[in-house]
């Protein structure tokens, strides 16, 4: 078998065969196959597609690439939620410690931002001491005191789809369901998990631009993870404007805490009790959606899912008494609020403009090796359907550089609009897909 046959065979819209998908990817792992002939199998998988099983085989070959994480010592239900990222999306921060006090475990690897979408690994590390380089040991110790975890991925993880990812990025291979469901799901699984609720976002601070797009991602990955014998469920959500409101690192960490002592903004809070009903359903704790969301309810008012989150960080090496008094956490050196021109409603909250302002801003990055600053960002950010009056602030943007400021000033310029009625509130959760609507 010559990798330029199998290139041949994708090119000319065949199937691969399982031998072949696995042949290919072993041997981009083990550095036997060059770049350029990766590079030309990604483009005729981009333009030719995959079907489901060769989607799964995929998945499949690039999660044996590296090592699998053994939880089969944890008893718990193993359930994780993945998102595809967004703007001021802080969910995992609270959602892992709040299903974890339901009764699940959740052994959660992220990554960081990248672009103009945040990294639930650079809020993490916003927290003093706070190490997301648990060893596979360590990682299932800290499960097993309080249900969850979340930290890194290793350089074992899943090694081919790193060497992918960086093709991709580089040959205009990134937007592709069949490669994007593998790189998601082969990191995913490695984790050992019965279950995986995916948040799918889409719009204008999305990779996602439509619903459609979205649906189409979603679905695949659920079926790619049923076919792998994994409960599965997925929920597209709105990412036009920002989730809750702050963007940038600390900022968010605050905003966390906040929610997870119930005094969080709604639709942070809604986003976080609806992944949380999906999760306990998929861990099998309960069959009724309204008793996952009682239970999930109960975690939040009764603090239980803020300990949990306050002993992570503790065992994790962070510095609790920032959790306990966030105002220990890095502070930016300037806060500048932005007025509005004109009193009414914001009918406009871009949020692609605020994750762009973030990156100018240093809270983000553009290249993987890049530092982010923990301390800046934008807060008080305004939401479609917010009154306003005149000079009032939309949002405050926290900088520790007046030329990055200005920057950040000058692209959040459009950013909003007020209207003189009130428009519609866009709806947040667009559609479920679960055991419920797909029948499985
Ligand atoms: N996230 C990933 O890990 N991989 C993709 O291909 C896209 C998003």
């Amino acid at each position: 078998m010559l990798p330029q046959w199998i290139i041949e065979k994708k090119r000319d819209g065949q199937t691969l065969t399982e031998e072949e998908i696995r042949f290919f990817i072993d041997a981009y792992a083990k550095e036997k196959l060059p770049d350029y002939q990766m590079a030309a199998m990604a483009m005729a998988i981009f333009i030719r597609g995959m079907n489901p099983k060769e989607i799964a085989i995929l998945t499949d070959a690039m999660m044996r690439s590296g090592d699998l994480i053994n939880t089969s010592s944890i008893k718990k239900p193993k359930v994780d939620k993945h998102s595809t990222g967004g703007i001021g999306d802080k969910v995992s921060l609270i959602l892992a410690p709040l299903v974890a006090a339901c009764g699940l475990a959740v052994p959660m690897i992220s990554g960081r931002g990248l672009g103009i979408t945040g990294g639930t690994l650079d809020k993490l590390e916003s927290i003093p001491g706070y190490r997301t380089n648990l060893s596979d040991a360590e990682l299932i110790r800290v499960i097993k005191k309080i249900g969850c975890s979340i930290i890194g991925q290793t350089k074992q993880l899943a090694p081919a789809d790193k060497k992918l990812y960086a093709l991709r990025d580089v040959t205009g291979t990134v937007a592709s369901i069949p490669l994007i469901t593998a790189s998601i799901m082969c990191k995913k699984l490695a984790e050992g998990l019965d279950g995986l609720l995916l948040d799918v976002k889409c719009g204008k601070g999305a990779f996602m631009r439509t619903q459609k797009d979205a649906r189409a991602l979603a679905l695949t990955m659920v079926r790619v993870g049923n076919a792998m014998g994994k409960r599965m469920a997925a929920v597209i959500t709105d990412m036009n404007q920002t989730l809750g409101n702050t963007a940038g690192n600390v900022l968010e960490v605050v905003e966390s805490i906040e929610t997870l002592q119930n005094r969080g903004p709604k639709d942070l809070t809604e986003l976080t009790l609806v992944s949380a009903e999906e999760m306990l359903i998929l861990g099998r704790i309960t069959k009724s959606r309204a008793t996952a969301r009682a239970m999930a309810e109960k975690a939040l008012a009764d603090g239980s899912a803020f300990r949990i989150f306050r002993k992570m960080v503790e065992l994790q090496g962070g510095d609790v008494r920032t959790i306990d008094d966030p105002s220990r956490l890095a502070q930016a050196k300037f806060k500048v609020p932005m007025p509005a021109p004109a009193s009414g409603f914001v009918s406009l909250a871009d949020a692609e403009s605020v994750g762009k302002a973030c990156v100018v801003l240093g809270a983000g990055r553009t290249r993987t090796d890049e530092a982010v600053d923990p301390a800046v960002g934008i807060s008080h950010i305004l939401h479609i359907g917010d009154a306003v009056t005149k000079g009032a602030p939309l949002l405050v943007i926290h900088a520790n550089d007046k030329k990055r400021l200005a920057a950040a000033q000058e692209l959040l310029k459009g950013a909003f609009k007020i209207a003189k009625s009130k428009p519609k509130t866009p709806k947040l959760i667009l559609e479920r897909i679960n055991g419920e609507t797909i029948g499985k």
